[in-house]
Order: structure tokens, then sequence, then C-alpha cells
């Protein structure tokens, strides 16, 4: 079979998830589609850190060039989070030729039109599926399912960790401390949880779905902005007499004159709500398209597993399309 080689950026909970899934199905992968998937090189801050997964010693640095600029990688997985370095780390693996996967939202909402650009001018491919609603396809689906309709609004759960908090308080009884201490075990939190519960992280990945399913440019001061941290169990508890539950909702609607409406915040859903029966780190994203009226779509939303499985399956979408390797 012919080889993709890969380098990773980044090897935490969503970087070692995909050592664990490309370890896990690597024969599965070689005999559907005739290629190995083989991670050669490495980079994380601290090459000492003992590490769970199955990693290299071989594969570790802790400069992310000697993963861009190396002549035997292919394809960069970017998963160490943040803008700076990721930003000139994915531009520096573009211009040296290869392909770049990636699940930085923050990133993307800040500079994903100049990245597309520059991977779209050196004829290299950049794929961000993971960066929203974690395994479901989300981007996918925008991308490609809707030619004939007009999208008019996307409404959803987007932020896995908000939803297990909200959820496991309103189940369980638990604390907001302890449910998000919950949700950082469980890897589904950013290594800064306040983009979590305050919205931030919600408001990056609004901001990625407007841009393709929309086709607009969502600026952060165009989207009021609300996280979980107002959310009292008191709130919890009245919405539950109400026959109801508290989400955290984020949405974009665009009206037939171009007028554009947009926030994310904490809401009260009803039984007849999409949204009412997605909990704990299930994400939904409800596509308003002006001749299907409403799809809704479901699933894991964060952790090492669902955001790994996204970004393998944006690696074989490159190499169907690379000559030599399908
Ligand atoms: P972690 O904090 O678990 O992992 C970050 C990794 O990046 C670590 O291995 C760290 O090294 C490495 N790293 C950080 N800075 C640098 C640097 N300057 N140079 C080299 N390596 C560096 O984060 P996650 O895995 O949770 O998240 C990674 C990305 O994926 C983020 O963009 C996040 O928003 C996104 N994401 C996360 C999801 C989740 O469920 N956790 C879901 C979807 C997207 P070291 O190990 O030595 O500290
Ligand atoms: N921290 C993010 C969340 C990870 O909880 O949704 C998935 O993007």
């Amino acid at each position: 079979p012919d080889t993709l080689r890969i380098g990773l950026l980044g090897c935490g909970v969503v970087g070692g998830g995909v050592v664990e899934t490309l370890h896990q199905n690597a024969r599965h992968i070689e005999a559907e589609h005739g290629v190995r998937l083989d991670i050669v090189r490495a980079a994380v801050r601290d090459v000492q850190r003992e590490r769970s997964v199955h990693v290299r010693r071989s594969w570790l640095c802790s400069d992310w060039r000697e993963v861009c600029e190396a002549d035997d990688v292919d394809l960069v997985i970017e998963v160490m989070g943040g803008t700076s370095p990721a930003r000139e780390a994915i531009a520096t693996a573009l211009t040296h030729g290869k392909h770049v996967v990636t699940a930085n939202k923050q990133l993307l909402a800040a500079c994903g039109v100049e990245l597309q650009a520059l991977a779209a001018t050196v004829d290299r491919r950049l794929l961000f599926e993971a960066s929203v609603l974690g395994g479901i396809p989300a981007i996918h689906i925008l991308h490609t399912y809707f030619g004939a309709n007009r999208i008019r609004a996307l409404r959803g759960i987007v932020n896995g960790t908000s939803n297990y908090i909200l959820t496991q308080m309103a189940d369980t009884g638990l604390s907001f401390a302890d449910a998000l201490a919950e949700a950082q075990r469980l890897g589904y939190a950013e290594a800064d949880p306040s983009a979590d519960v305050e919205g931030y992280d919600a408001l990056y990945k609004l901001q990625i779905l407007a841009r393709c399913g929309l086709r607009i440019d969502l600026p952060e001061a165009a989207v009021t902005r609300v996280g979980i941290m107002g959310v009292t169990s008191a709130d919890l508890a009245a919405a539950k007499r109400l026959g109801c539950k508290v989400k955290h909702v984020a949405e974009v609607r665009l009206a037939a004159d171009g007028r554009v409406s947009a926030q994310v915040a904490p809401v009260v859903v009803a039984p007849s709500d999409p949204l009412y029966a997605i909990d704990g780190v299930q994400n939904a994203l409800v596509v308003t398209g002006d001749l299907v009226g409403d799809l809704t779509f479901a699933g894991p939303g964060a952790g090492a597993w669902p955001t790994a499985s996204a970004i393998v399956e944006d690696v074989l979408k490159v190499i169907k399309a690379v000559p030599g390797h399908s």
C-alpha cells in the first residue's frame, strides 16, 4: 500500500485520540483505502512527559518547525490549540507543500479565511471538520448537500462541556464546579475552560458554521454572547417544573432582506424543540433550508474519540484526492 506520512502538532486529548485511532483502525483503513497512515513526527510542549497512548519517543520534538518543514511529512494534523503559534505553523506547513487537518476553532474563527486563501494559493487542502460539533460531519453536510436549498438558519447545541454541565446539574444535582471538573477529567473542556462556560467556544463554532452554511462573515461583535456561568440550580429546577430544560444554544438567522441575527446564550427549550433531547456531551445542529425546512443532526460533540474520528475522516478525504494515494 501507499503510505501517507503524518506530522502531529500536539499530542494531548485529541492528538492522543488520533494516535490511538490510527493504531486501532490501521488494518481496516489499509484494507479499505489501500493506504497506510503513519505518524512520523509529533511536536509537543514537553517531550519528557509520560504519555499513556502509543507514542514513540522517536516521533517527539518540541519545535513545531521540525514537523511543518520536514521533507518526510505529507500531511500535518494541528491539535495544539490557540492562535499562536498554530497560525504560523499551519501557514508554514501549507507553504512547505503539506496538507493540513485541524480541530482548532479559535484559530479558524479568527484566521480561517486567510488560511483557506493560502491553501488555495499553494494548492494544498486545509480541512477542519473536527473544529465544530465533534464527531458530527456538519461541515461535510453544509459543503456538499445544500445546493438547491437556501439555508435560512443554523441553530444548535455546539459546546459539549456546557451541555454536559447543564445536564449533570439538572439531572443529578451536581454543582457547577463539580460538573465542570468532571467534563475536564473526561477530556471535553478546553485547556482554558472559560472558553466553554463563557460561550467563546460556541461563538467560534457559530462563526465557522455561518461561513460554511450561510456564506457570511459573522464578526464577533455581531453575536450576542452569554455563557452558562449565570445559570443556577434554581433556574434548572424552575424549567423542569414547566416540563422544559435549559440549553446553551447557538443560533444564526439570515432574513430574506439579508439581515443577520446571531446569539449564543442559555435558553429554555420545550419538549417539542429538537434540542430538548440532546443531553450530556451530545451536540446537535438544526439546519433550516427554504425548501426542506428543519433538518437535525446529532451526535457526540467532544472528547478524544469523536474528535479523532472527524480528523481521520478528513485525512481520508485528502487521500482520495491526492494522486498516487488512492
Ligand atoms: P490538550 O491541551 O489536551 O493538548 C494540547 C497539545 O498541544 C499537548 O500535547 C501540548 O503539549 C501541545 N502543545 C501546546 N502548545 C504547543 C506548542 N507551542 N508547541 C508544541 N506543542 C504544543 O488540548 P486538546 O487535545 O483538548 O485540544 C487540542 C485542540 O483541539 C484545540 O484546538 C481544541 O480546541 C480542539 N478540540 C478539542 C476537543 C476536545 O474534545 N478536547 C474537541 C474538538 C476540538 P504537551 O502534551 O507537552 O503539553
Ligand atoms: N471544549 C469543546 C466542547 C470541545 O466542549 O465542545 C469540542 O469542540
